[in-house]
């Protein structure tokens, strides 16, 4: 047993398999086509079955949905269109009863310019109290007409937007790092820094364990708004010097919100989306201090490829424990292209997600994806630390890459001049059944059709469904059941020590306490040791002959 004690000793987040749901395209519970908080309670005891210990709830509270909820116009409410607060409060109470964490996803650096604050900041007039709860600036050149710095946001263009004053004249500009439609908060203001902290206390005291912290490396900005360098030098050092991530700033706010969840029982926690590297960059949001856990994005942008898998294992882990803290693995999630797809084709870059960008997406195989998406999986659940799972991945869904153009709702999609397909792709609601009716199951609404969910289901959507795959042996969806009994039962999965195993240049093997190993094959067929039990494999293995890209459990005897 590691140092760190036994697994109910521990703060759970320590060891937690987090479950992350996109509440629009869960479960739709009144036929609008909308997933919706009853939806997500209805599901309840599905992802208790499944074996989770915590879900994520992509944020819940009320938008003009221009980027699906990350733009939020009220954090103390909900969407109308999923309920209400007493529904949230159902729902957390109920998933508390199964013995399921909650935490939901909280949007710091930007609000939505349907806010009140935002609202107020465009009547006020320039140096106003209302405009310094933003970014605004006032432009570059004679008239003002060029934008404050070069900045350019995430989702394409410009990062500044003009606005008309009250005289009805192009006037000040305002900071906006994501869509038009997102106005930075500016974190130097204490009102804003307080208001946060309302926030946080709000649903804390509705009982969520914690919050998923959205853009954690963002909020605050390097004093003067320096252009970002473009000189050939400064774009080889690439995003860690751009002066808007990553800044010491965000590391007092985590203090100060650690304070708060500690003062409360029941080790609420944070985890921070923070695409910052190297790993020791990201070590510094999960200081003792600060926050409990950082997602390890490495995974979504390696290739499948044992030495390249093993470097990053290692870096991810040496760099964590020199703080203390657990590894969050991540494969999935609302924002990249499915594991599927991205570890068959060797995709590796999250922010490009288009397909024309990424190579010829005709190439896929579907069957090897399956298989190493499969085998990333029980990696990921072997490694030491938690995983954040993404729903649908337990059903071993490929990217959807035939929605219509016109139905593509992604800010990336017009942001980029219709180049980048955006997200889209990873969040088509869930198919429940293979029967086309009620949207594959995802609507209660037995009339609703595929292509009336918010985003339309393709018509080969339902061989993929949960029905199809539930009590059948060998399906995705028994593999992460069983995996996730497994590793709750074995005392040496989760948070602990590991060791590698020297298997070959295309093996990644490790051994966890309690005699149990984890061996990956990214070459040809591999002998297993002679004296291992086999616990689950990924795929079916021939004897003690692990095939291509196939994962393995299994027991050592000594
Ligand atoms: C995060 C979210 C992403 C969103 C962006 C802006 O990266 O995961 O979905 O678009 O922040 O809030
Ligand atoms: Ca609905």
């Amino acid at each position: 047993m590691s140092e760190l004690g036994s697994r109910a000793s521990r703060p759970w987040w320590r060891d937690a398999v987090t479950y992350q749901i996109y509440p629009r395209s869960f479960a739709d519970s009144n036929g609008d086509g909308i997933g919706d908080i009853e939806g997500i309670r209805s599901r309840l005891p599905y992802l208790k079955k499944l074996g989770i210990d915590a879900i994520w709830i992509s944020p819940w509270y009320p938008s003009p949905q221009h980027d699906h909820g990350y733009d939020v116009s009220d954090y103390m409410d909900i969407e109308p269109d999923y309920g209400t607060l007493a529904d949230a409060d159902l729902l957390i109470k109920q998933a508390h009863n199964l013995g399921i964490k909650l935490i939901i996803d909280i949007v710091p650096n930007h609000t939505s310019n349907e806010h009140k604050w935002f609202v107020q900041a465009l009547a006020a007039k320039p140096g106003s109290l209302e405009r310094n709860r933003y970014i605004f600036r006032d432009g570059k050149g004679p008239n003002g007409d060029l934008p404050p710095n070069n900045w350019e946001a995430v989702f394409g263009g410009c990062a500044w937007e003009r606005v008309i004053e009250a005289d009805g004249k192009a006037g000040q500009w305002y900071l906006h790092l994501f869509a038009i439609e997102q106005p930075d908060l500016n974190w130097e203001n204490p009102e804003v820094i307080s208001h946060m902290e309302d926030v946080l206390k709000f649903w804390l005291d509705r009982g969520v364990d914690g919050f998923r912290i959205d853009v954690a490396h963002g909020m605050f900005k390097e004093a003067g708004l320096p252009d970002v360098r473009t000189d050939p030098e400064a774009v080889m050092l690439g995003t860690e010097h751009k002066p808007f991530w990553d800044q010491e700033g965000v590391h007092d706010i985590y203090r100060s919100w650690r304070a708060i969840f500690d003062s409360y029982p029941g080790d609420r926690m944070a985890v921070a989306e923070a695409w910052v590297s190297p790993a020791s960059r990201i070590a510094r949001y999960v200081r003792p201090d600060e926050l409990q856990n950082s997602f390890n994005f490495e995974m979504l942008t390696t290739l499948w490829q044992a030495q390249q898998i093993r470097q990053k294992i290692d870096n991810s882990i040496q760099a964590l424990a020199e703080v203390g803290a657990p590894t969050s693995w991540v494969f999935n999630n609302h924002d990249v292209v499915r594991s599927l797809d991205r570890l068959d084709l060797g995709l590796t870059n999250h922010a490009d997600t288009t397909f024309s960008r990424q190579g010829d997406a005709s190439e896929l195989n579907i069957a090897r994806g399956t298989l190493r998406a499969r085998s990333a999986a029980l990696m990921m659940l072997a490694l030491p630390g938690g995983a954040y799972l993404y729903q649908g991945e337990e059903l071993a869904v490929p990217e959807v890459r035939d929605i219509p153009p016109d139905r593509l709702t992604d800010p990336r999609w017009r942001m980029s001049g219709f180049q980048d397909r955006g997200r889209d792709g990873c969040r088509v609601p869930i198919p429940w059944t293979s029967r086309p009716a009620g949207a594959f199951g995802f609507s209660s609404d037995d009339s609703l059709r595929p292509d009336q969910a918010w985003l339309p289901q393709s018509d080969w959507w339902g061989k993929y469904s949960v029905d199809s795959q539930d009590g059948i042996e060998g399906s995705t969806l028994s593999m992460y059941r069983q995996a996730l009994a497994i590793r709750k039962a074995e005392i040496g999965l989760g948070d602990g020590p590991m060791e590698w195993i020297q298997a070959g240049k295309d093996i990644v093997a490790f051994k966890r306490p309690g005699d149990f190993a984890c061996y990956i094959n990214f070459g040809l067929a591999f002998e297993l040791p002679r004296k291992s039990v086999i616990l689950i494999s990924s795929a079916p293995l021939s004897g003690q002959s692990l095939p291509t890209d196939t994962a393995v459990w299994v027991r050592l005897i000594s």
